[in-house]
């Protein structure tokens, strides 16, 4: 049976920054999120945030723009259309290949987990490479066009 690991910088190893709970909220909701940056040489790290649902929007977009907004600005995601079309959020969440701007919040059974896309390389937290996607897509779309 063949094996395969990733490869020893790809693996999560280090400890991740855990953010404070907001104070006086009562809806809370824990978001796990991947980040890795080749900027600093060291391998990925899952860190946690908290979000108090009464003041966020109900999609893990919504939550992404938050953190990113008012807690970690260096939190790092494509996003666009915010309505499922362009597809810039696809992201993994919850163990799902998913669109972050669809993907609902209430929906999601404990911690929110969200990964970039696997099978694909990562240029920073949640943004994943995808010149090979779009040109294999490119080259779909030259085919069944014909
Ligand atoms: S932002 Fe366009 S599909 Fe999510």
């Amino acid at each position: 049976m063949v094996q395969f690991s990733l490869p020893k910088n790809s693996k999560i190893n280090q400890k991740g920054k855990i953010y404070p709970i907001p104070a006086r909220a009562k809806n809370i909701r824990r978001f796990q999120i991947y980040r890795w940056s080749a900027d600093d040489e060291k391998n990925p790290r899952i860190d946690t945030f908290f979000i108090d649902m009464d003041s966020c929007g109900p999609m893990v977009l919504d939550a992404l723009i938050k953190i990113k907004d008012e807690i970690d600005s260096t939190l790092t995601f494509r996003r666009s259309c915010r309505e499922g079309i362009c597809g810039s959020c696809a992201m993994n969440i919850d163990g799902t290949n998913t669109l972050a701007c669809t993907r609902s919040i209430h929906d999601i059974k404990g911690d929110v987990k969200i990964y970039p896309l696997p099978h694909m390389y990562v240029i920073r937290d949640l943004v994943s490479d995808l010149s090979q996607f779009m040109s294999n897509t490119n080259q779909l779309t030259l085919v069944t066009s014909r």
